[in-house]
């Protein structure tokens, strides 16, 4: 008989045999940031995440610092939007702000700035807007303006989250041009048109006010297709790739793993956190048990980087385990 058992027998034998191990360095964690002064305030969909002004930023950024975890990604979320997301792209927009803010105060933190204009135009769409088309070509200056702006006031990553075709080579070419050659880009490669993205449009306030995603965000049906997304990413110059969202995909992010060697980011996003949250409010299950299990099953699937809005409580949780 094989006795399998015989490396379960005890905590130690399991440790030593474990394949698969989280480290705080591996998780990225978002950060919202609102205009305003004062201000900290919840997201009814997903408890424990607030919306921050700048001033009062600290509170959060002190516990980034001391949780050791690899970087944060910032969302600004402007007092006032309009139908080409200008304040996207401004030099004093709440994002630049934000950026510039980190940068300075905590240069130790690697700051990631997510590039899309959904939440930043009056209509909710990632893209410019003519009729009830979302444009591809005209929409691509604006990405790269955005990115080079972020560029600029210091992140350190530009992750484009739009979906737009074309749009790696396009914000590769303007950081190039604009000085900032070794700027990476973590591209949101294969992102599906997905529901567990509700929690998120409320906290960023970015639902499209009419239509939805899908003539830009993936089909959830399609595998083969996020291949081929991800391939031209590559081709158009991205640094890091992208699966999202993460539990319902694993299998495209252990066949992305297999097939490309760049390294690999899911995004675990609002609806999973949400849905986590929610069901061990109820007590219904243990929320660091359930957790734990699902990061670690994200990068038993092969994926390095982990963006997920559990990323300070698992660091809390992983010190805990080591004392
Ligand atoms: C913006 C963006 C979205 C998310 C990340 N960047 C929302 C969307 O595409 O509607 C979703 C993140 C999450 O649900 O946690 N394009
Ligand atoms: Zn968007």
């Amino acid at each position: 008989m094989k006795r399998f058992r015989r490396l379960r027998a005890s905590e130690q034998l399991r440790n030593l045999v474990r394949e698969t191990h989280l480290q705080t360095g591996d998780l990225i964690y978002p950060i919202f940031v609102e205009e305003g002064e004062d201000r900290k305030t919840p997201v009814d969909s997903m408890p424990g995440i607030f919306r921050w002004s700048i001033d009062r930023l600290d509170e959060i950024l002190l516990q980034v610092v001391q949780s050791g975890i690899g970087g944060i990604l910032v969302f600004g979320i402007p007092a006032h939007k309009d139908e080409t997301g200008s304040s996207a792209y401004e030099e004093n927009g709440i994002t630049q702000r934000a950026v510039r803010y980190i940068k300075q105060n905590y240069p130790e933190i690697l700051i990631i700035a997510d590039v899309c204009l959904c939440e930043y135009t009056s209509h909710g769409h990632c893209g410019l807007v003519c009729g009830d088309e979302i444009l591809n070509d005209e929409t691509l200056p604006l990405l790269a303006k955005m990115a080079v702006s972020l560029a600029k006031c210091g992140a350190d990553i530009i992750a484009p989250s739009d979906m737009m075709d074309g749009r790696i080579a396009y914000i590769r070419n303007a950081l190039d041009e604009s000085g900032h050659v070794h700027t990476p880009i973590l591209s949101y490669s294969a992102k599906f048109a997905s529901g567990y993205y509700a929690p998120f449009r409320d906290a960023a306030d970015s639902a499209p006010s009419f239509g939805d995603r899908k003539t830009y965000q993936m089909d959830y049906a399609n595998g083969r297709e996020a291949m081929r997304e991800i391939e031209e990413d590559i081709a158009e110059g991205a640094d890091m790739i992208m699966v999202k969202p993460a539990l319902a995909y694993l299998d495209l992010v252990r066949q992305a793993r297999d097939k490309f060697d760049l390294p690999l980011a899911v995004y675990n996003v609002s609806g999973e956190y949400a849905m986590v949250k929610a069901a061990s409010s109820l007590g219904y299950i243990d929320e660091k048990k359930i957790v734990l299990e699902n990061l670690t099953a994200m990068k038993r699937a092969g994926a390095d980087i982990l963006i997920t809005y559990h990323a300070l409580d698992v660091c809390r949780w992983l010190c805990e385990e080591k004392e």
